[in-house]
């Protein structure tokens, strides 16, 4: 049966460990398989502006021997004029995944639904998990294993980042904690759902409003935007709601005195993060940045294969 990755959870904690074994070889060994070898062609669909995806997705297409096909919605007949469903009908005959950035979980959901070609979420208004499959493993790299440690969010916690940070570190056996005002509070559902893999885990999840007690003593310190896409026109409301939230070099130093601090990008220096923190010894920002290559073609070798 095809294997789609729409959301965190879609893998076990056996499958993301595997993955993120995958990933590390294929870091030491760019060129190691070449499952697109043909070319064999991936459709990477973007409704939403990218930098990091966009050329993580086309360069590791291109490193396991493949073609990306990079296509804007503003220029095609998906999202508009034609449902997702009669899209992957079209696409999956022609190419060998489908991998999409767009607003509406739901559309990806139709879009996997008996698809026979693996779709892959490249960031929804709900979830970000490519994303975090590269956090985990720079996480991993920089602090060994990854069960156990305890792991903060301050800021938006009702990103798409924080639903993912429940759902991958929950499977991954970390303690989450989410820092977040009143009003921007993760999904209720997600949170049970975190809960219910991390009781299997041994992981754990706790949301604060005190960002203070929740850095308190932790592995990982991460942030995102406080203006999601699709967020704009709320940016002034937010910048009042979550000034409390942000992370500067006197939260960071409540952690432990080695915990890394994570932040997806981009960033707004100043707003959700000082230049301090960010630019500073304990940010892990760039090699994050680039295991968004290797993580996802781990991910993407192994979907293949799953055929
Ligand atoms: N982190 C991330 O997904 O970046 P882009 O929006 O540049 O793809
Ligand atoms: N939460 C951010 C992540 C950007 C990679 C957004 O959705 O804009």
């Amino acid at each position: 049966m095809t294997r789609h990755f729409l959301r965190d959870d879609d893998l076990s904690p056996l499958e993301q460990a595997e993955i993120l074994d995958l990933a590390l070889e294929l870091k030491k060994d760019r060129n190691r398989v070449s499952p697109l070898a043909g070319p064999k062609t991936v459709a990477v669909i973007f409704d939403k502006s990218s930098t990091r995806t966009r050329v993580s997705f086309a360069v590791g297409i291109a490193d396991l021997g493949g073609i990306p096909l990079i296509i804007s919605t503003a220029n095609s007949q998906l999202g508009g004029k034609e449902s997702p469903s009669d899209t992957a009908r079209v696409l999956e005959r022609q190419v060998a995944a489908i991998v999409w950035r767009t607003y509406a979980q739901s559309g990806l959901e139709e879009m996997a639904d008996g698809t026979t070609v693996p779709v892959i979420n490249a960031l929804s208004d709900d979830f970000h998990p490519c994303q975090l499959l590269a956090d985990l493993l720079t996480i991993r790299e920089h602090s060994g294993e990854l069960a156990g440690l305890t792991l903060t969010f301050v800021g938006d916690g009702a990103d798409n980042m924080v639903h993912s940070y429940l759902l991958a570190g929950a499977t991954a056996g970390m303690h989450v904690r989410i820092a977040c005002p009143d009003g921007y509070r993760p999904m209720d559902a997600v949170v049970a759902d975190a809960e219910a893999i991390a009781e299997k885990t041994g992981g754990s999840i706790t949301i604060y409003s005190d960002p203070v007690q929740a850095v308190a003593g932790v592995d990982v310190v991460v942030t995102d935007t406080w203006v999601s896409m699709g967020k704009e026109e709320e940016k002034e409301q937010r910048l009042l709601d979550l000034g409390r939230y942000r992370v500067d070099a006197d939260l960071m130093a409540l952690a432990k005195p080695e915990a890394l601090f994570l932040h997806c990008l981009p960033a707004d220096r100043g707003y959700e993060v000082t230049a301090e923190v960010i630019d500073g010894p304990q940010s892990v920002i760039w090699d994050e940045a680039e295991n968004r290559l290797h993580a996802q073609k781990a991910l993407m070798v192994w979907l293949l294969r799953q055929k």
